[in-house]
């Protein structure tokens, strides 16, 4: 079998997007096919509930609270330390709400991916599912992209497509998107593992 492929996840809250991955990981067998596990989550919020999930699934935790640093480059520094201790092949942001610096965005190229609710490069940044409908969108969805030193705005892995129903409030939607996120994020990955990334 090819390298073992080690996968960090990062979150900020409630870590569904995280829990979709693990669950796909053991339901698709990622480590008997590719040697591929969720060797770690890291949070950068302690009340994270998302900690709590990924500790049921035995996987561990860490939090580096953003709070504690004095500098977003001090920050930054301490997570790249707490991601590297696990060597990963992959780096998986799900959920992550903190704008990684360009030193750390380099340091991950090509092992950095993310998870944003819209199909970019439309409605890069927060609130998409409230402008997707100001706009008059016909169609939402999520993208998994590759990071890189802009916002939201790296080379685009997959999409997932859904329908703007005129009913739809952005929470209606937003659970539309995610539950297609849920699909689309451990895909995504999927597909990577099976090209040997
Ligand atoms: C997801 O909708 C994800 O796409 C979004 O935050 C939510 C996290 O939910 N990410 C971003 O907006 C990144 N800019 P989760 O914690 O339940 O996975």
């Amino acid at each position: 079998m090819a390298q073992p492929q080690r996968l960090v996840v990062l979150i900020s809250g409630r870590g569904s997007n995280m829990e979709a991955l693990l669950q796909a990981a053991q339901r698709r067998r990622w480590a008997a096919r590719w040697g591929a596990q969720v060797v770690a989550v890291l949070s950068n919020r302690p009340q994270a509930q998302g900690l709590q999930v990924a500790a049921q699934h035995g996987v561990a935790t860490e939090v580096v609270d953003h709070q504690a640093y004095p500098s977003r480059e001090a920050f930054d520094a301490a997570l790249a330390q707490a991601i590297d201790a696990h060597q990963p092949t992959l780096v998986l942001l799900a959920g992550f709400m903190r704008v990684l610096g360009a030193g750390f965005v380099a340091r991950y190229q090509g092992r950095l991916l993310n998870i944003h609710p819209s199909l970019l490069p439309a409605f890069a940044g927060l609130n998409t599912h409230a402008r997707a409908l100001q706009a008059g969108c016909e169609v939402a969805g999520a993208t998994v992209h590759w990071v890189d030193e802009g916002l939201d705005s790296g080379a685009i892995v997959a999409q997932a497509v859904v329908p703007v129903l005129p009913a739809d409030t952005p929470e209606t939607l937003g659970q539309r998107v995610l539950a297609a996120e849920h699909r689309l994020y451990p895909r995504a990955v999927e597909r990577l593992l099976a090209a040997g990334l």
